[in-house]
Parts: structure tokens; sequence; C-alpha cells
């Protein structure tokens, strides 16, 4: 961490702004975010063979449906896993932060691995989204979206097959806002040094090791030559250690022009969070939606939770109609990365051979089928495996 280039950050600050409140509050926000990047304790997690078990998250309005429904196609796929079930409502700790429930929070902290699905976050609660205070909570610093056409829920596109890849932590979302004087209002986006080179490490990695071809870095660096600049420094010095993967940087606006003319030519992509958030339900668009678009948020040493990105659709909760495929394939995610390759190849054929066959899809695959006949589908046609 280079301790001179924050100084010289927070400096300028105070000769631009010239306020001595906002300061404060910046110095805080700064000295949070320094100090969970010195707290980083590599702790080694090795998965044993047997039964493990994952903290779930069923979350709120058609969050219990379709996790019964993963829930259910686990077990038909006799997949090793014990679900450990928490509620995640904001809560006050100490001082007045809001924190997640520390049963939720001591489940996570012990098995390491999560499932999720939608949480709600009223705009006016007074709370942070619960879905970033996760994040926050165990520094889940990246967000990996895989964005691959299914056969059978036609598009407009087709052969789309890429990854998105989002700084989780800071950016836009570092939540610094304050207004300097009646009528202006002031968001600090926050980029640092240490943030970057992990998301730019990680983007490579995970090309490497899951056979893409390229990275490309999305940024703005010619507008924020500061921030995003020292973003895509990042990128650059990782490219330099991953020789193997093609390294391309591209300006956000024209990774949109080009992505919906032709998103064939994308591969990974890997940007700052508020970018990384758009352009992902940018992606998730191409292959049909949010309801079929797995996400998962990775830490460090295995920590992971893997969630539905879709809302919590209140009009239809309750009813057996919803769509589990986007928590079912973050769900195949959560199996892969803890080495459960065989599990999670099954469901994955098994999810998308349903669809293929067009017999019983739920109203938004364009079917007629219940939650409940989907889920039972999708078990048959793994029980036939057998
Ligand atoms: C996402 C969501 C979240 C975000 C919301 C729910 C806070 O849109 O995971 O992309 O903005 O990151
Ligand atoms: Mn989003």
């Amino acid at each position: 961490m280079a301790g001179k280039a924050w100084r010289s950050a927070v400096c300028t600050r105070i000769v631009l702004g010239g306020k001595k409140s906002i300061f404060v509050l910046f110095f805080s926000q700064l000295s949070r975010v320094v100090g969970a990047a010195k707290n980083e304790t590599p702790q080694s997690r090795t998965f044993i063979r047997g039964i493990q078990t994952v903290t779930l998250i069923p979350g709120d309005g058609i969050g219990p449906e379709i996790s019964n429904a993963v829930m259910k196609i686990f077990e038909a796929a006799k997949a090793p896993i014990r679900w450990e079930e928490r509620n995640v409502t904001a809560i006050r700790g100490p001082g007045g932060k809001w924190m997640i429930p520390p049963d939720a929070k001591e489940s996570m902290d012990k098995n390491k691995i999560g499932l999720k699905g939608p949480l709600k976050t009223p705009i006016a609660a007074g709370h942070p989204s619960m879905n970033l205070l996760l994040r926050k909570t165990f520094d889940l610093y990246a967000n990996v979206r895989p964005c691959v056409s299914i056969e059978g829920y036609q598009t407009p596109y087709t052969d789309v097959n890429l990854v998105t890849i989002r700084e989780n932590t800071e950016g836009e979302y570092s939540g610094i806002e304050h207004v300097i004087v009646d009528g202006v209002v002031q968001s600090i986006k926050l980029i640092t040094e240490q943030a970057s080179k992990r998301i730019a490490e990680y983007a490579f990695e995970y090309a490497r090791n899951n056979q893409r071809a390229s990275v490309t870095a999305v940024h703005k660096a010619n507008i924020m030559r500061m921030s995003d600049g020292l973003f895509l420094r990042k990128c650059r010095e990782a490219a330099e250690k991953y020789k193997d993967v093609k390294f391309t940087e591209m300006y956000l606006d024209t990774v949109c022009l080009n992505m919906v003319q032709d998103p064939t030519q994308f591969d990974v992509l890997v940007m700052p969070n508020l970018y990384g958030d758009i352009l992902s339900d940018l992606c998730a668009g191409l292959i049909g939606g949010l309801g079929v678009t797995p996400s998962g948020n990775i830490g460090a040493n295995g920590v992971a939770i893997f969630e539905s990105v879709h809302g919590t659709a209140p009009d239809i909760a309750g009813k057996d109609l919803a769509n589990p495929t986007a928590l079912l394939l973050s769900a195949v995610m959560m199996l892969r990365h803890m080495g459960l390759h065989g599990h999670a190849k099954k469901i994955e054929t098994a999810c998308f051979d349903t669809i293929r066959d067009r017999k019983v899809l739920t109203k938004d695959l364009g079917g007629n089928s219940k939650c409940s006949e989907f889920t039972e589908a999708i078990c048959q046609r793994m029980k036939d495996m057998d």
C-alpha cells in the first residue's frame, strides 16, 4: 500500500474542498478501508471429503420457495451438502452500526460458503442494503457473473459466452457521501491500489483457471484519470504477470456499443464496482435476464457467497410461480468453487436439458408450469441419469 499516495489523496481533498466536516468523514472511511486491507489474515481452508455445511440465506419474497427448489434438486443429485439456514435482517450493533445478525455471521465464519436468495431493501428503510452489507462484512471483493446463452431460451443473441468480474468493495459503492453546502452533495468514488490489484489479478487467475483466452479491462481513464487511471494501471501490471492470457483495455461506453452489436467478441471483462453493476445487468439481458444469470461473490481464503441477483418479486411470492434457475445456477457455481465438479455438471445438465426440452417451464421462461413442477422435472432428469 502506497502510504504517500494516500496522504496526497487526502491533502488534495483538503485543498479542494475546504470544509472540515467533509474530511473528518473521509478520514474515518479511509482508515476503515486501509484497516480492512491490513487485517486480512490468511487462514487456510481445506475441504475434507464428505459432507460440507453451507450457510443458506433464503431471503425475502420468492427467496424461500426458490431456496426450497434448490435444496430439493441438491437432494435428488445426492450433493454432499448440509444446509445451515440463517435469516439476514439489518440489526444495530454497539455504537449504532448496522450489522448482520450474529448467528448469520458466525455461521458464515464457520462454513465459509454461503448461498443466498434475494433480500429486500426498502428505499426508506434507513439501513444499508443487506446485499452490500454481506459483501462488506466478509470482504467479498470479486463479483463474478458468467453470461452464457441458454439453448432453447430464445433471445436476440446466440453464442454469448462471457464473464463479468466486478470489483465489489469500493468505487461509487464506498458509501462516502456528504452535503457540502445546502443543495450541493458530494459522493466519493474511492479507488485503491490494493483493491484494484487484487481484482485485476483475480480476473487473470480466473481466465487462466477457466480456460478463457482474454481479459478486457473496462474503464473511463480518459475522464477519471486518477481513479480509473489507477485501476487500469493495476490491470496492465497484472497482464504482465499473465502473458498466456490476452489483455485488452476498452472504454466502458465502447464496450456497451460493441457488446450489443456482437457480444461474442468478449471473454472475461474486469471493471470497477458501478461499471460492473451496470454492465453485468446488460450482459444478463443478452442471455434472457436476471432470472437465468448466476452470480458469485468471492473473498480471500475460499470465503464466498453465491446469490441470485434478481429481486424478491413480491407480486408472485408464495404462489409457486417463481423461477429458481438463477439461484440454482449460482448453487452450481458454488459446487464448482468447492471442487464438486461431478455434482455441478449433473445439476447443470438437468437444468439446461429441462429448459431446452421446453415442456416444463415457469411463466417467465415462456411456459405454464409451477416452480414445484419445474423443480420436479429437473429432479426426474437426474434420477434418469443414475
Ligand atoms: C447487484 C444488485 C445490488 C448492487 C443491489 C441489490 C444492492 O443490483 O448485486 O448487482 O447494486 O450491487
Ligand atoms: Mn445490480
